[in-house]
């Protein structure tokens, strides 16, 4: 296929988009696997047990959205500094370690499964923190790989032009990489080891990857519709003073139950119930720019500019899957007095998947058809029938399972928690309840939906280019 991209800098940003949308698949596969499980308990049993599956499913979830996010950050920074990226031969090395590592991780866990549980599973197998299970010997190949994709992203800032977007970056990505180390230690005491697991997982998705999101998103508003650089910069600070500030001290919403000092539960229900306040800000914005140049334009008698609808479509998406997956789902179980009967039900994974998919995924799905835009060297990209489809199965995928999931954690909450009191016993009895039993048939169900139109989503990314309505 031609590719029309001039910088390297581009071309590398798309290496990693392809394997993102891999491994995404994999993703859903693995989730599939675990998903069948729980209608049919003894499905590939002692094959691929539901912890490796969920482990996989999981594990692929954080390492494809950590391949768009560097691809994503490639690609632009052409865009906003002006030149070449600095080091970009460092860069694909570095992708090509990643991806040979992540193989030999991913084969290590579906092949190698569990360890005797000792300092050598740690080292070699998987380190047993949800998320981030990959072993220490890859933590440390990640950092390196991380350390290069930072070091560039610097030298081209420093010696290029600096916009408030990049300089965001710039703090956001040392952040968010500084925080991994976090997860790195090792203590035998589980409080402490949870404490401290909180500060990659929570901080990540709700400081870090919500900063970078809205990066993203600024500087594709400008892109695709020509927005007004000074206002999409302007409500970046703002979301970045707001989010740091109540999405730091919600980690307090982590600490409720697991052996931290029960100031905890003040600290945790006010900032955490701040946070939705940045996300709806970020929805209001995203709308109101729109509306605001579209506006401007037709009075001017011009059509509103718009050059890539699938990829904005996805982020239009993606401000409303924020809103609805952190902010509402999340706030619904915030607070201490409610988290004490959801707490880990299947409420939690609800609010996972939505926030996820709405939050990350979706954002990052409309850099892959900006990369498809840039490759195919087309001025205007315009959506086909697969982009419609592959959008409209995949968000009803999704959101099927979590109104599934949703039910299932309010028959938990309601069976396990408020009429037996949560004894193991009521676990089970909650387990093998009419609701819990058809939610897991649905999101069964749903999944499938998922899956479909995640194919379409890939057949589109190949051939969108060919398509009619793209050449006319
Ligand atoms: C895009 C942003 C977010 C993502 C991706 C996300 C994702 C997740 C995930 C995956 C979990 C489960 C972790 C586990 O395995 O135990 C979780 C837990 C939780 N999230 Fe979020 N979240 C986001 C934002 C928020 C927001 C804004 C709030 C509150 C307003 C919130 C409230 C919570 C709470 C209270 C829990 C703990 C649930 C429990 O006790 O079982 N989240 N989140
Ligand atoms: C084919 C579609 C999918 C199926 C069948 C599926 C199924 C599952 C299953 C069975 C679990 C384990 C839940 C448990 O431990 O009780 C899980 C966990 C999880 N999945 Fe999925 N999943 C799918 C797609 C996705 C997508 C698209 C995302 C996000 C982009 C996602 C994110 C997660 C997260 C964050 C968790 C951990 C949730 C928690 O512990 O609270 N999954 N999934
Ligand atoms: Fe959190």
């Amino acid at each position: 296929m031609a590719n029309n991209l001039t910088y390297e800098s581009k071309k590398l940003g798309v290496m990693y988009f392809s394997v993102a949308a891999a491994l995404l698949g994999a993703q859903l596969l693995f989730g599939l696997v675990a998903g069948i499980q729980f209608v049919f308990p003894g499905f590939l049993f002692e094959v691929l047990d539901f912890n490796v599956a969920r482990m996989v499913h999981i594990n692929a979830l954080v390492v494809w959205l950590l391949y768009a996010m560097i691809g994503s950050v490639y690609y632009l920074l052409p865009d906003e500094t002006g030149i070449e990226t600095v080091g970009v031969g460092l860069g694909k090395l570095g992708f090509y370690v990643l991806t040979l590592a992540v193989t030999v991780v991913v084969l290590v866990y579906i092949l190698v499964q569990v360890g005797p549980a000792n300092h050598a599973t740690l080292w070699l197998i998987n380190e047993g923190r949800e998320y981030i299970e990959a072993p220490r010997w890859a933590d440390i190949g990640i950092v390196v790989v991380v350390l290069i994709f930072l070091a560039n992203v610097y030298l081209t800032a420093i010696k290029g032009e600096r916009t408030g977007i990049i300089t965001v970056l710039m703090a956001d990505l040392l952040a968010l990489a500084g925080l991994y180390l976090a997860g790195m230690f090792y203590t035998e005491n589980i409080s402490m080891d949870q404490y401290w697991w909180w500060w990659v997982i929570h901080l990540w998705v709700e400081a870090t990857w919500e900063v970078f999101v809205a990066s993203i998103i600024g500087w594709a508003l400008i892109k695709t519709i020509g927005a007004n650089r000074q206002i999409v910069e302007m409500w970046l600070w703002i979301e970045v003073a707001m989010l740091f500030g109540s999405g730091i001290l919600g980690i307090g919403h982590h600490y409720f139950w697991i052996g931290t000092p029960e100031y905890w539960w003040e600290i945790g229900a006010l900032f955490s119930a701040l946070e939705p306040v940045p996300l709806v800000a970020m929805f209001v914005h995203v709308m109101y720019d729109w509306g605001k140049e579209a506006g401007i334009k037709k009075g001017a008698g011009e059509k509103p500019m718009m050059n890539n609808t699938p990829a904005f479509m996805w982020f239009v998406g993606s401000a409303f899957g924020n809103f609805l997956g952190a902010g509402v789902w999340g706030f619904f179980h915030t607070l201490p007095q409610m988290n004490i009967y959801t707490h880990g039900t299947q409420f939690t994974a609800a609010h996972g998947h939505l926030a996820f998919f709405g939050a990350f995924a979706m954002a990052m799905i409309a850099m892959f058809y900006m990369g498809v835009q840039g490759t195919t060297g087309k001025k205007e990209l315009k959506m086909t029938f697969a982009s419609k489809m592959g959008f409209a199965l995949l968000c009803i995928g999704v959101v099927g399972m979590t109104v599934s999931l949703t039910i299932a954690g309010y028959g938990q909450v309601m069976v396990e928690r408020a009429q037996m009191g949560a004894t193991w016993e009521a676990y089970f009895i909650s387990q093998n309840s009419h609701w819990f039993l058809q939610a897991m048939g649905w999101r069964l169900v749903m999944g499938v939906v998922t899956l479909v139109g995640f194919l379409y989503l890939v057949y589109d990314l190949l051939t969108i280019r060919n398509s009619k309505v793209n050449n006319q």
